[in-house]
């Protein structure tokens, strides 16, 4: 037995004895993405009986099996979440090892070991369509993204070992995320920068076109409920989705009116016309980089067709649940302003929008003084009290 094993036995024969609950260990694969900070963030601040470790893809890869053996060995979990995920565009070898074999390894563990695994899935897996309910899912087929496949195949592998192997199991389906800290500029957040950076001259959707979108903060708190509700939540797939859809083009146009700009204009560019001009800006690309200029686009442009068909994901399974979600009323367009403000400062403090007019959030607190006179500044502070 480990020095680590040893120890937790120490530790939970001492709580026993004194009458506390013993502090419940949980291991969370993919804890410094956007999902994932969000979860190692709240149960940290709210939950004291849970220690969730989050170690990163150089300590724990998903990629090594015998390494999440020997992770899970030395710290035996309570139970696992994963929302480990191979970069979107990433290709076949990596989606299939991190986005399905590992997520199967970490559900064989939690299978033997007795635990509930928690797995993050997409939207990805399921058809275009309005209300879709959890039973939509797309035919498994070669064509189909190695993103999509490999978030199909874990879902499907994920339920035969529920049904046969005894797997305590609960499957969260993400459709559009929004939230703070997506330090990789990711899907919506690609989007808002693109529209703050002014290079969406045009709208690349068409009128009517509808998605469901997923607050990441939503997430946590449904993860510990499920976690403390076994009995009725395992086994079964779960769409996570803020209770109304948005439309494509009232989001974008939102966005635009409040950063103040001119563009994208309403102008709608239909499908055919957007693909012939992505493949063409590809074309440019490639030959660009044969004289050494690298440049790229952004991978969600492999999913433009995205852009022109309606996905809209029923809540009505979580909302007939017991789970009742505090954040109920915010939607990704009551949350705009606050996502706004965080990502456009964030964004002009590392200097990524070459265009952007600066003088948008900027923030009051003498920032300007700072700049320009800080003599001044410094003499108010310390008038006022170390107050600006
Ligand atoms: N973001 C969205 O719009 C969206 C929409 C629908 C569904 N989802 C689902 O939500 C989940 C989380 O997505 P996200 O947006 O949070 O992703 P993300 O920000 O890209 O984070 C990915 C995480 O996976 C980890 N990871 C990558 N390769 C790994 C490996 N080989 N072994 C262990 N960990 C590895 C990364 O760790 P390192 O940084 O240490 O490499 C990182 O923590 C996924 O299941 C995704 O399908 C997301």
């Amino acid at each position: 037995m480990s020095s680590e094993q040893t120890a937790r036995q120490q530790q939970d024969r001492e709580t026993a004895r004194v009458g506390i609950r013993p502090k419940r260990l949980g291991l969370l694969v993919g804890g410094s993405g956007l999902i994932g900070g969000t979860i190692v963030h709240y149960f940290k601040k709210n939950v004291p009986d849970v220690e969730l470790m989050a170690p990163n893809s150089k300590k724990l890869s998903l990629r090594e099996p015998d390494d999440i053996r020997r992770y899970c060995d030395k710290y035996q979990p309570d139970f696992i979440i994963n929302s480990a995920i191979a970069a979107i565009n990433s290709d076949a070898q990596l989606a299939y090892e991190v986005n399905y074999l590992g997520a199967i390894h970490l559900a064989e563990i939690a299978s033997k070991r007795n635990i509930p695994f928690i797995h993050v899935s997409s939207a990805a897996v399921m058809p275009p369509g309005r209300d879709l309910d959890e039973s939509h899912r797309l035919p498994l087929t070669a064509r189909m993204s190695n993103y999509a496949k490999s978030k199909l195949m874990a879902e499907l592998t994920l339920e035969h070992m529920g049904r046969h192997g005894g797997l305590d199991y609960t499957i969260l389906r993400l459709a559009v995320v929004y939230g703070k800290h997506d330090h990789k500029i990711q899907g919506f957040h690609r989007l808002l920068f693109t529209i703050a950076d002014r290079s969406m001259p045009v709208l690349l959707t068409s009128r009517g076109v509808f998605h469901s979108y997923s607050h990441s903060k939503k997430l946590p708190p449904l993860i510990h409920y499920m976690l403390e509700h076994r009995d009725e939540f395992s086994g079964r797939v779960y769409n996570v989705v803020d209770r109304e859809p948005v439309e494509l083009a009232e989001l974008i146009l939102t966005i635009r009116a409040y950063l103040d700009l001119s563009t994208p204009r309403r102008i709608f560019v239909p499908y055919p016309l957007a693909r012939t001009g992505r493949t063409v800006i590809f074309w440019i690309l490639r030959r660009m980089s044969r004289i050494g200029i690298d440049a790229r686009l952004p991978a969600e442009l492999m999913f433009m067709e995205n852009f022109y068909k309606t996905q809209t994901l029923s809540p009505a399974r979580l909302l007939n649940s017991s789970y009742r979600d505090a954040d109920e009323d915010v939607t990704v367009i009551s949350f705009l302003p606050e996502l706004i403000e965080y990502y456009i400062t964030r964004w002009q403090h590392f200097r990524l929008l070459s265009t952007f007019n600066e003088e948008f959030y900027r923030p009051d607190n003498g920032l300007e003084e700072f700049r320009q006179a800080p003599d001044r500044l410094l003499e108010k502070i310390h008038r006022n009290g170390y107050t600006v």
